[in-house]
């Protein structure tokens, strides 16, 4: 069976950049309580009128020149943004690409999306439905956030990470071992829009319409963050076990940079001390579905992350959705992190 090989890496960083001490100019908090309390302190946010396709684009062109040029069967945009509820963005950002009219298809799985998508193109790719692959993580999340809600407006960043896939073996570096993945829909309320979708209708009669403040992402940050680091920990210990490691194997652990907190926490359940930890988190805050893609072009632009590498990917968000999986990273030219 055909294993899904990483060939090729690219991200997309908006140039606007909100800092700590912009966000506590306008609202109640504070450079210290962002830092000690999330590990952030810098966000890019998308231009006025520019939407998730705009940097899924960019990420996209990047992670194709990495791969040496050339096509793909299959387009997976990741997303919890996408530029309207119909239709799909991916089919435009194909287009925009210059891909053609081959599959292409969003999926959603919060900030467990771009895991997710992994998994649909080792399947595709397994399958024989396709030899090449494009995988998009990308969200514009400030898109969502309430402007004027500090416990979620400072928690974001926007951005776009891709990879190109390519059929190959199990035993090369890039290949991805099948991803762990989870979920559980009894906390789906911990983290949610409330309105525009199918339960709560903008197309409602005016006295069932959503409250205006429906629109806002909420999140309960003390449960989540809870349910982050047990989920995540779990989810990558039974990755590190298909895969036949030990979690001491492990030179990299790379996972979604939501707090950290968080990751200080899941860390210290998996045993992995700062050095073998990768973060962007302070640059970049929580880019959702863009952050594993993200950190990993990040990291191996800066040379924190190597060829020959052993990664533990993992990941978590809203559904509730999670998951782990693991590669060695692969040789790939370098490319630039930033506009
Ligand atoms: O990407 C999807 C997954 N997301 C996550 O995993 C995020 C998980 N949750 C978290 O990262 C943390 O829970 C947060 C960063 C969201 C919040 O940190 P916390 O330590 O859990 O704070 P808290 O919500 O318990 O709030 C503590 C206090 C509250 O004040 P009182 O009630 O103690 O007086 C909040 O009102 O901090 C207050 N607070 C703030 N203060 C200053 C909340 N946001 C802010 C703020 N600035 N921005």
């Amino acid at each position: 069976m055909k294993s899904a090989v990483i060939v090729g890496i690219g991200s997309y960083l908006p140039p606007t950049v909100v800092t700590n001490a912009d966000l506590s100019a306008r609202l109640d908090t504070s450079d210290e309580w962002i830092r000690t309390r999330t590990g952030m302190s810098v966000r890019h946010v998308v231009e006025p009128g520019d939407a998730t396709s705009d940097l899924a684009v960019e990420a996209g062109r990047r992670a194709l020149a990495s791969a040496g040029g050339g096509g793909v069967d299959a387009l997976i945009l990741a997303t919890t943004t996408p530029d309207r509820q119909v239709p799909p963005t991916a089919p435009e950002i194909a287009t925009r690409l210059g891909l053609g009219t081959g599959a292409a298809f969003d999926l959603s799985a919060a900030c467990a999306g771009f895991l997710y998508g992994l998994s649909c193109a080792a399947g595709l790719i397994a399958a024989g439905a396709a030899r090449r692959v494009l995988l998009i993580g990308a969200d514009a999340f400030t898109t969502m956030v309430d402007p004027d809600d500090r416990a979620t407006v400072v928690l974001f960043g926007d951005a776009a990470g891709a990879v190109v896939l390519r059929a190959g073996r199990a035993d090369e570096p890039g290949a991805i071992g099948m991803p762990v993945l989870g979920s559980d829909g009894s906390l789906a309320d911990l983290i949610q829009v409330p309105a525009g979708g199918s339960r709560s209708r903008s197309t409602a009669p005016p006295s069932k319409q959503p409250d205006p403040g429906d629109v806002y992402f909420r999140m309960n940050g003390r449960e989540t963050f809870r349910h982050a680091v047990c989920r995540m920990s779990e989810a990558s210990r039974q990755a590190v076990e298909q895969a036949g490691w030990d979690l001491a194997d492990v030179d990299r652990l790379c996972a979604h940079q939501a707090n950290l907190r968080i990751l200080a926490a899941v860390a210290d359940e998996l045993g992995f001390a700062p050095e073998r930890q990768l973060s962007n988190i302070a640059e970049v805050a929580n880019t959702a579905v863009a952050s594993l893609p993200t950190l990993l072009a990040h990291s191996a632009a800066d040379g924190s992350l190597r060829a020959g590498h052993r990664v533990l990917l993992t990941a978590f968000g809203g559904g509730l959705s999670w998951g782990a999986a693991t590669l060695t990273w692969p040789d790939l030219p370098r490319t630039a992190p930033t506009p």
